[in-house]
Parts: structure tokens; C-alpha cells; sequence
């Protein structure tokens, strides 16, 4: 089965696209949003994915009579990666965070503790795959991104016992990492999803770099919209909510400053962006029965201003290794 888009119709309204609009879909993925903003609008979407299979998808359909432009890349270089396709401001963006179900779901991309393949977990094709980071990443800083971005109360335990069995054997495949997990937290003791859930969700964040995608991303966003512009961000999780939110209440001028991840505002400064909603909006009960992957969905709205960008970069609030410091095998 393909992927079914979460919150769809909450985002194409928020999104409220009008003819002649560029909007910009950054997580293009199986086409769910970039096919309904299309029938919202006779306007045209530039859709970016940094996975070339998406990119492959959407150009070997002619459905879209020209009104789509895909653009293979990271959706945090958009400030340079949409003027390059000649497209210096917009009228809306969208970003719908993590992995697609078609990336789920094959087992060669490496993302799954359900189905065995490579240790992978690389969204685009380049960079440390999952087996080079844990395989070579000290245990503190294995055991700090599993705490972190997975929010696994194990972390230590786990990151201790990886550190000990890759010395006699490296982690090659998702099942192996994902049963020696298992073991090392004592079993499944009844719970309902898989031990090794939070710690694969870390890696994958870790070796797809998403929260310091999503800060440049949040930065361009700011840049790229002209006023009146609309910005929809559909995330999976609490720290990227978190990064989200801090970032449209500071730019909106509803913070103080003091934010972990954004330095202290200068007084007086015009927002940039007015929210839509004060509070995220949230699947409704049916959505969430019929798609169990829109659980932890939280979709935030905001409108650009016509004030100047702040253009200050946004932190991740987070000090955990860089990617470049894991060794790369060939
Ligand atoms: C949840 S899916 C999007 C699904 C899409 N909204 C739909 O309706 O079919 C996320 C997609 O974003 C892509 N992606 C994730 N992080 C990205 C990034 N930093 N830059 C570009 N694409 C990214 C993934 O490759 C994946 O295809």
C-alpha cells in the first residue's frame, strides 16, 4: 500500500492556496499533499524530497500539466535550492516530517526493526548509514543520542551492550539490531510496541540529521515566503514540535526570548510570522483508527508577515555529535 498523508485536508485549508500561487511542498514523498493542493488551485507546487525514488515518482507522471516542478534535496537548503530552480519567493510551504510508508516499507532502505535488510536508514543516498554509526560512535555519544532523540530511559544499557557485541561482531542488518535490543532491555514484558522502537527512531534522526534540517529549514522558510505567505509543518515528534513551536511564538513576538533554542529577540522587532492558531491541531479520533501513524501528529499554522526576516539561525538545542565525526565505510 502506499502512503496515506496525515492531516491532509487540515493542511490543504491552512495552506489556503489560490490560483497562481507557488507553494512549496519540502517533503514531496508519495504525492499526497502536492496532488491536493493542485486540486485546490491552479497553482503550482515545487516539490522537494531528498530521496530520488520520490523524485522518480513525481517525474514519471504527466498528470500534473506542468503545474509541478520535483526538486531532488534537502528540504533545509531550500534558501539555495529554489532560487536554483528559479523560484526566489513563494506563497506557501509545507513540510510533513519523517519517513514515507514507502520507505517503511522496503526492506532494503534499512528503516525497519520488522522487516530484515541493511543497516541503513539513509532518506537520501549519501553520508554515514546507520551500521557506520553504530559500529563506530563511542558508547557515551551512541548512549546520548538514544536518550535524546529517542527519549529511551535504557540508553546507557543499550548503548553498553551494542558497544560490547559490535566488538565481536559488527551490526550489519535491521533484525539483528533489532533482536540484540530486545535482549538487552530484557525482552518485550508485555509492551505493546517493539523495545527497539525509540532507539531506531534515534538513529534515524541521527543519520538523516532531521533536527538540524528542520532549524535551516524553519530559517528558509522565513526567508523564501512572501507576505501573506502560509507555512504548514506536520510533525511526529516532541522535540521537533518543540523546535516549531518556540520558532513561530518567537518570530510572532509571543516569547520573552530565553528559549533553549533561540537566542534572546532584540526589543521591539516586527514579527515575521502571525500564528494561524495558537494551539497545534491534532488527528480527530476517526483519522487516528483508520491511519495509526497520525497518532503522535501535530500539524502548526502561520502567517508570513511583511516584516523583514529575522534571519537568525535557529539552534536544535541540542549538543550531540555532529554526523562527521562517524567513520564512513566504503
Ligand atoms: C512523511 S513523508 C511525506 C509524505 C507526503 N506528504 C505525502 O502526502 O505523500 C516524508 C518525506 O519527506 C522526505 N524528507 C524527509 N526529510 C527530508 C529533508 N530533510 N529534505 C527533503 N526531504 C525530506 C522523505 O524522504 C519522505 O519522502
Amino acid at each position: 500500500m502506499g502512503h496515506v498523508p496525515v492531516l491532509l485536508d487540515e493542511v490543504v485549508e491552512g495552506l489556503a492556496p489560490q490560483d497562481g500561487d507557488v507553494i512549496v511542498d519540502g517533503t514531496l514523498g508519495g504525492g499526497g499533499y502536492m496532488r491536493a493542493i493542485l486540486k485546490a488551485a491552479n497553482c503550482h507546487v515545487v516539490g522537494v524530497d531528498r530521496d530520488e525514488t520520490a523524485i522518480e515518482r513525481a517525474n514519471a507522471s504527466d498528470d500534473y500539466d506542468g503545474r509541478l516542478t520535483p526538486v531532488l534535496g534537502c528540504f533545509g537548503e531550500m534558501a539555495t535550492l529554489l532560487p536554483a530552480a528559479g523560484y526566489e519567493a513563494v506563497d506557501g510551504i509545507t513540510l510533513d516530517l519523517g519517513v514515507s510508508s514507502f520507505q517503511l516499507d522496503e526492506a532494503e532502505r534499512g528503516f525497519s526493526f520488522m522487516r530484515d535488510g541493511p543497516l541503513d536508514m539513509r532518506m537520501g543516498g549519501d553520508g554515514p548509514s546507520a551500521a557506520d554509526v553504530i559500529n563506530t560512535l563511542p558508547e557515551k555519544a551512541l548512549a546520548d543520542i538514544i536518550f535524546r532523540l529517542g527519549e529511551e530511559k535504557q540508553s546507557r544499557r543499550i548503548a553498553k551492550s551494542i558497544s560490547a557485541r559490535r566488538l565481536k561482531a559488527p551490526f550489519t542488518t535491521t533484525l539483528d539490531l533489532a533482536s540484540h535490543i530486545e535482549d538487552a532491555m530484557g525482552g518485550r514484558r508485555g509492551a505493546r510496541t517493539h523495545p527497539a522502537t525509540r532507539s531506531f527512531q534515534a538513529i534515524r534522526m541521527f543519520v538523516n540529521d532531521e533536527l538540524g534540517e528542520l532549524a535551516r529549514a524553519l530559517d528558509a522558510c522565513e526567508a523564501l515566503m512572501r507576505p501573506g505567505g502560509r507555512l504548514a509543518i506536520v510533525t511526529f515528534h516532541s522535540l521537533e514540535d518543540r523546535m516549531v513551536k518556540q520558532f513561530l511564538k518567537e518570530r510572532a513576538g509571543q516569547t520573552g526570548g530565553g528559549s533553549r533554542y533561540l537566542p534572546a529577540p532584540e526589543a521591539g522587532r516586527a514579527p515575521s510570522f502571525n500564528l494561524i492558531k495558537r494551539k497545534a491541531i491534532e488527528p480527530g479520533e476517526a483519522e487516528t483508527q483508520a491511519n495509526p501513524r497520525a497518532r503522535s501528529a501535530k500539524l502548526r499554522l502561520a502567517v508570513r508577515t511583511d516584516a523583514p526576516a529575522w534571519g537568525e539561525p535557529v539552534d536544535t538545542g541540542f549538543n550531540l555529535p555532529g554526523l562527521d565525526s562517524v567513520e564512513v565505510s566504503s
